[in-house]
């Protein structure tokens, strides 16, 4: 496994990798790193149809709004780099700030035609705008063939694929299922700065939304469907900022819900902030 850390090094491995092999297909995995299974699941997803498979490692300023978020979010480089080795990465790009934004953050504009308004959007502004930044860096640094991102962030996905459509870049978005611990819990990055307790108390976010999914098959509203779902966490420590029904693909609430919508959560574990979703399809078709 390459190790990176510049772009000099990047474009040396890559040159190498095009040279020795002409119908070389890249993967690229972008990650902030904190490396667990779900981003082991995006590498395995890429395994199957790359020849080689990139994962950044690049903690991205632009993207928290939030000062403690960024101070506090794990950085755990060496078990990241122990972990994609044995996961037979390829290459390893680590850059630090200066490498991704050599003339500091630029002024930086897209149109995303309203995806990113609403959830993240409201409750993270300018976090939209930072991914932008640092997908669109990352594309270009290191040109990859098929690009692999989550859907437990699920309008960073959508949001991804229309960045690439508007910029029309010659990169393939492939979406991979969340993974999940054994009780449920999407798995993410931010799960290692719960107790071993609230990780499993946090299992009720993944059941909440399930007991959700459930109750739209008696022809609820979404209103009623998101109380229910807020009920679940009713004198619970968790903190809910959030639960939208919104369409799969436009991410407009919806009144209603079918197979072409989804449910997402943000919930607090103190300050601890945990994402998940899940789509109606599965329940709602026979
Ligand atoms: O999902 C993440 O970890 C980040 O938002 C990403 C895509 C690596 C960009 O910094």
């Amino acid at each position: 496994m390459i190790i990176a850390k510049n772009q000099k090094a990047v474009d040396t491995a890559l040159a190498k990798i095009r040279q020795q092999d002409e119908k070389a297909k890249i993967g690229l995995v972008m990650t902030m790193g904190a490396l667990h299974g779900g981003h082991m699941t995006l590498i395995a997803e890429a395994k199957k149809k790359c020849t080689h498979v990139i994962c950044s490692i690049f903690v991205n300023p632009a993207q928290f709004n939030n000062p403690n978020d960024l101070a506090t979010y794990p950085r755990t480089l060496e078990s990241d780099l122990n972990l994609l080795e044995d996961h037979n990465c390829d290459l390893v790009y680590a850059p630090d700030v200066d490498t991704v934004y050599p003339k500091g953050e630029q002024p930086y504009h897209i149109d995303l035609e309203g995806l990113d308004e609403g959830m993240e959007g409201t409750f993270r502004p300018g976090h939209f705008k930072g991914v932008c930044m640092v997908v669109e860096r990352f594309f270009e640094m290191t040109k990859p063939d098929y690009a692999y991102f989550g859907k437990k962030d699920y309008q960073q996905l959508a949001i991804v694929r229309k960045l690439t459509a508007i910029r029309q870049l010659p990169i393939e978005i492939i979406g991979v299922s969340i993974a999940r611990a054994e009780n449920g819990l999407a798995m993410s990055s931010r799960n290692q700065l719960l107790t071993d307790a609230e990780k499993e108390e946090a299992r009720l976010i993944s059941y909440a939304l399930r007991q959700g999914l459930d109750f739209a098959i008696h022809n609820r509203s979404a209103e009623q469907i998101q109380e229910h779902i807020l009920s679940h966490f009713e004198e619970t420590q968790f903190e809910v900022e959030y639960v939208a029904i919104v369409h799969n693909d436009t991410l407009k609430p919806v009144d209603h819900v079918d197979d072409n919508t989804t449910v997402c959560i943000v919930v607090y574990c103190r300050t601890v902030r945990l994402l998940d979703n899940m789509q109606f399809a599965d329940t709602l078709r026979p």
